[in-house]
């Protein structure tokens, strides 16, 4: 039996307060030292601001341990120097420059040499793209640049928030297809509503609710359980002529039962799901 790697991030009891109102009451995760690591949540149950808390965005209390370090009195520049990239939600790209010049501006002094080689590897159509004005991309290679401009500077962890949301079917799965690349090379912690990728991508999970750590455990263990996926994430509930369950060839996301948020965040194509 081999055993588990120590978890490359380990968050206790992180609290958040803002204008008086309790945020984050303890949520408790881990992202392993490896591949994907899904957070998921209910809308407004505390994911972003998680995300947030971990990056010192914002003041938090509790325990954010990066490879054994204790981080969470640190400040977003210390964080960002000790290797963490952020793909924000609203995904933060200049659409009035260009592919290369997104890139250029995202290489951090002190960091070394940028990991061009790396980004064309994993990325050959941002060189072929390298004049084109960002704007001009697709949702889904626009998403290429913001994951691009993390694994420029040799960052350690990945936190990737929602980069699928509002994107078309066919976008998602190649946004999907972007995100197994980079984790091959780094960490990722994906906070992610559409199961569809949740399913292809992540090995473990922590499911959040008002706060909270509700659920931590492996993804496919909680997408198998229709009962605590419903309970959980509101997903999979039964109308007539649908057995409410996320079967393995149907992805949660797109049972009829989905909550509107979802319904505007189309679940990926089933062969997405098995991939
Ligand atoms: N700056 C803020 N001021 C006041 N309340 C906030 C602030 N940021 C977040 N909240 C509240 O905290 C709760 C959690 O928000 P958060 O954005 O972390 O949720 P989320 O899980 O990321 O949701 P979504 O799926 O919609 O992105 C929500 O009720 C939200 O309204
Ligand atoms: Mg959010």
């Amino acid at each position: 039996m081999s055993t588990t790697p120590a978890p490359l991030l380990t968050v206790r009891d992180l609290k958040v307060v803002i204008g008086g109102r309790h945020i984050l009451h303890g949520v408790d995760l881990e992202v392993a030292a490896s591949g994907t690591t899904a957070l998921l949540g209910r809308n407004g149950a505390g994911k972003t601001t998680t995300v947030r808390g971990i990056l010192g965005l914002i003041p938090r209390t509790g325990s954010v341990l990066l490879g054994g370090e204790e981080t969470v009195r640190l400040a977003t520049h210390a964080l960002v120097r000790r290797g963490i990239g952020y793909a924000p939600e609203d995904r933060g790209v200049f659409a009035a420059l260009t592919v290369a010049e997104n890139l250029r501006l995202a290489e951090r002094p002190g960091a070394g040499e940028p990991a061009y080689d790396l980004v064309h590897e994993l990325f050959p159509e941002l060189r072929q793209r390298a004049r084109q004005a960002a704007g001009t991309l697709s949702g889904g290679q626009q998403q290429m640049v913001a994951i691009a401009r993390t694994l420029l500077n040799g960052n350690r962890l990945i936190i990737a928030d929602e980069p699928t949301k509002g994107l078309a079917p066919k976008v998602v799965s190649e946004v999907a297809q972007v995100l197994e690349r980079a984790a091959q090379a780094v960490p990722i912690l994906l906070v992610e509503q559409n199961l569809a990728v949740v399913r292809r991508l992540a090995r473990h999970c922590a499911v959040l609710a008002d706060g909270r750590t509700a659920h931590r455990g492996p993804a496919a263990e909680l997408l198998a359980d229709a009962d605590a996926a419903r309970r959980l994430l509101g997903v999979g509930r039964a109308r007539h002529g649908d057995t409410g369950t996320p079967s393995a060839g149907t992805p949660a996301g797109t049972s009829p039962g989905t909550p509107a948020r979802t319904a505007a965040h189309p679940a990926a194509p089933t062969a997405e799901a098995d991939a």
